[in-house]
């Protein structure tokens, strides 16, 4: 029979070895289904806080090995891992967490390790780790250096440690309502709060086809920071727009629930799948056309389009912990190319006078205004539309650093973090000329 401990091991054998996306894994474990709910939040417990506390842990490990693993043993690396979290973390008792490591370390090798990993975990589970030598906080010391020194020259070392602080907890849940429900009415419904943009928040996660109304369609799972692109689109009920790389389709449900005329663009036909789900359960219309958004094209220029561009997604890393430890520094630039194609395509796709919408879920300046930058320095008949305060009272329950002085989007993860935070978004509005 399969355990928590021993899921978790594989799991972060698949994305830290593998290079699995940590949702692929957790949805192929075939035994993950097999677990009752209290194993499986307790798997995914574990994995998660490995991905959060990667630095820490693997720096205590370090400190009770004479020598270090070698790199082929990545299995008895995990169930260090996985233990060492449990005793610096997750509060469990010593010997339970050595019990099941040491367990789990004799199906390896013939359990020819089980004596180093008793020996490590009873030491950590015993002494408190030596006091830090460095003054960085806890979200420095678990941020690969990569990311850590390129977030310090971008947004100064202040803001890079509040973002890697924020990266230690797990998101709260976001939901944005429909147009046609009433916001205090679902707050009290939902047991949330509601946000200045509108969204509601939910401290508690759970599942979510078991919260109140799931059936009757009036509300979907959404990051208030993510309800934002869409919302930068001036009203026009009779528009037609096309939402370009759409899937799951959040950002779909909130244009289609305004009323425009909405066709939902996306590559993938498994994610498409998924926006059909959601279309089916919320009762809103939109066209779904599966296509490469680089060369597929409208029959008539359309009002508007909001590009949600493919991305390195560092700016959800609260929500998918794993990203820092699968993406390198060479994945920004390999982004950068489809996002130049994608948003070209997009230009080509509006009538004079419409809008375009672009956004990225990415704290790296290269795939948010460098790409507005270039595609503004090629000559694309286009024109930045700066946003303000005064034309979108919704801003104003946002950090004042939210609106650059360009005038477009640029939230962060440690942005409201009295509040839990929220994703970190990059969005520009165009006009096309
Ligand atoms: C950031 S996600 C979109 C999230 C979505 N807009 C939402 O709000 O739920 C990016 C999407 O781009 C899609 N994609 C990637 N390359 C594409 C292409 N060449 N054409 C169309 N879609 C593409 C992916 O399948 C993925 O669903």
């Amino acid at each position: 029979m399969p355990d928590a401990r021993s899921i978790a091991c594989q799991i972060l054998d698949a994305v830290l070895d593998d290079g699995k996306p940590l949702d692929t894994a957790l949805a192929e474990h075939r035994a993950m289904s097999q677990l009752d709910p209290h194993d499986r939040a307790q798997t995914r417990r574990i994995v998660a806080t490995v991905l959060r506390r990667l630095g820490e842990i693997d720096r205590r490990i370090a400190d009770c090995l004479d020598r270090p693993l070698a790199g082929r043993h990545a299995r008895v690396r995990n169930i260090l891992r996985a233990g060492t979290a449990e005793l610096m973390f997750l509060e469990t008792p010593p010997h339970a967490a050595v019990d099941s490591a040491v367990r789990l370390a004799k199906s390896y090798r013939r359990g020819a390790f089980k004596g180093l990993v008793n020996a490590v975990l009873r030491r950590i589970g015993r002494e408190s780790p030596a006091a830090a030598e460095d003054e960085e906080s806890a979200g420095e010391r678990n941020t690969p250096n990569w990311l850590l020194q390129r977030w310090r020259e971008i947004y100064g070392e202040q803001t890079a440690r509040a973002i890697t602080d924020a990266h230690l907890n797990e998101a709260p849940l976001d939901i944005t309502l429909s147009a046609r429900a009433d916001p205090a009415e679902w707050a009290g419904k939902l047991d949330a709060e509601i946000l200045p943009g509108g969204s509601l928040r939910r401290r508690t996660g759970g599942r979510v086809s078991e919260f109140a109304g799931f059936d009757d369609g009036l509300w979907w799972v959404q990051d208030a920071a993510a309800s934002l692109p869409a919302k930068m689109l001036r009203d026009d009920a009779d528009a037609q727009v096309i939402d370009l790389c759409a899937a799951p389709g959040g950002k779909t449900m909130q244009l289609a629930d305004r009323g425009p005329n909405v066709t939902a663009v996306d590559i993938s036909n498994g994610r498409l799948a998924q926006l059909q789900e959601n279309l089916a359960r919320t009762g809103l219309p939109a066209e779904i056309v599966g296509a490469d958004a680089t060369q597929w094209r409208p029959a008539d220029p359309v009002d508007a389009v909001l590009l949600d561009a493919p991305c390195t997604a560092t700016g959800t890393i609260r929500r998918h912990p794993d990203i820092p430890r699968r993406r390198h520094e060479a994945d920004i630039t390999n982004a950068t190319a489809l996002q130049d194609r994608l948003l070209l395509a997009a230009v080509n796709m509006v009538r004079p006078g419409g809008t375009i919408i672009y956004a990225v879920c990415s704290l790296e300046p290269e795939e948010g205004t460098s790409r507005i930058d270039a595609l503004l320095a090629s000559g694309a008949p286009v024109t930045l539309d700066p946003m303000s305060r005064d034309d979108w009272p919704e801003l104003d329950g946002l950090d004042p650093a939210a609106i650059t002085p360009a005038g477009t989007l640029r939230t962060l993860p440690c942005h409201w973090s009295e509040r839990g935070g929220m994703d970190g978004f990059f969005a520009a509005r165009l006009i096309r000329n």
